[in-house]
């Protein structure tokens, strides 16, 4: 049984066989109903239980559609729906779930909450977002990278904007897989020193500038994300906005990264904010390659969390 709660627990080559898998899935689904069942349908008679303590459109659509590709069942709920939502124990919840299911994803708030769940569960627990890291997107965005380019490893990547949840699990990806990592952001929307020091630490190749035309320089993907993320407080929101506005991702930064670079963003967007509309639907964009990308990252992820009952 294998966890999936963040990037830094696997090696390079567990990453690059999980992103094979996705890629294989993808290639043998070609031309198919979106619907339909993989031939092997390898999850067949497992479930998957997901648990939303925050919004999701992308994670709960393609965690479900994934899980039925495999052959497999999902439960969702939100946590309003169940007595977490009304303080039953985290404990209780893993021991009680892991009776009747064979593995839990959850979208929650603190990390702290996935850890605890991970340990009291007996089955796979997968983490769908945490205000600390989101490990599912960066799979699937290192598979629209390498879709788009080819390969990842030696690939420059530019982060402009607010650092987040989804900035930390890309630093950890880069720096497992050999990607110089250039982000662009002010102070106080820079990552914290822990992941900065576990990067250095880890060989990572990470430049930090508070410059966001420096940033871009000879990158091969631009990637930002929200400003206001699930765990910012709506009243930080006008604030944010406004030390943000310089590190909107506009035509005139993309021009400064490579002529080929590639421009991500997790979604949802904000157009006219972390980014302009002509960067997000102009010719560069692969954001919905990458939102298209999380059902077949996800459905390797599956596979290999769950491949110990398979
Ligand atoms: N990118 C992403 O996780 O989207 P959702 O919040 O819609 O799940
Ligand atoms: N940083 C964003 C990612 C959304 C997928 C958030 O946490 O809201």
């Amino acid at each position: 049984m294998t966890h999936f709660l963040d990037i830094r627990d696997f090696s390079k080559d567990e990453l690059l066989a999980i992103l094979a898998e996705a890629r294989r899935r993808k290639a043998a689904r070609a031309g198919r109903t979106k619907g339909a069942v993989d031939d092997d349908a390898p999850l067949a008679g497992y479930s998957l239980a997901m648990i939303f303590e925050k919004p999701s459109t992308r994670t709960r659509t393609s965690f479900d559609a994934g899980m039925r590709q495999l052959g497999g069942e999902t439960l969702v709920f939100n946590s309003g729906d169940m007595q977490i939502g009304r303080g039953e124990s985290i404990p209780d919840t893993a021991r009680v779930l892991s009776r009747m299911v064979d593995s839990i994803m959850i979208r929650t708030h603190g990390h702290e909450r996935i850890l605890e769940l991970a340990e009291y569960a007996s089955v796979p627990v997968i983490n769908g977002l945490t205000d600390l890291s989101h490990p599912c997107q960066i799979m699937a965005d290192l598979q629209t990278l390498e879709e788009a380019k080819g390969r990842i490893e030696g690939l420059t990547i530019a982060w402009i904007g607010d650092c987040a949840n989804v900035t930390r699990s890309w630093i950890e990806a880069a720096v497992i897989l050999g990607c110089p990592f250039r982000i662009g952001a002010p102070k106080g929307y820079q990552p914290e020193d822990g992941i900065i020091a576990w990067a250095r630490e880890n060989g990572g190749d990470l430049f930090i500038t508070e410059d966001p035309a420096e940033a871009v320089r000879g990158a091969d993907c631009v990637m930002t994300d929200s400003w206001i993320s699930m765990h910012h407080k709506p009243e930080e929101a006008q604030r944010r906005i406004d030390d943000l506005m310089p590190y909107q991702v506009n035509a005139a930064l993309m021009a400064r990264a490579k002529p080929d670079a590639i421009f991500m963003h997790c979604l949802p967007a904000h157009r006219g904010e972390e980014a302009t509309g002509e960067v997000l639907d102009g010719p560069q964009s692969v954001i919905f390659d990458e939102a298209e990308n999380r059902v077949h990252a996800q459905k390797a992820i599956l596979v290999h969390a769950l491949k110990g009952l398979i």
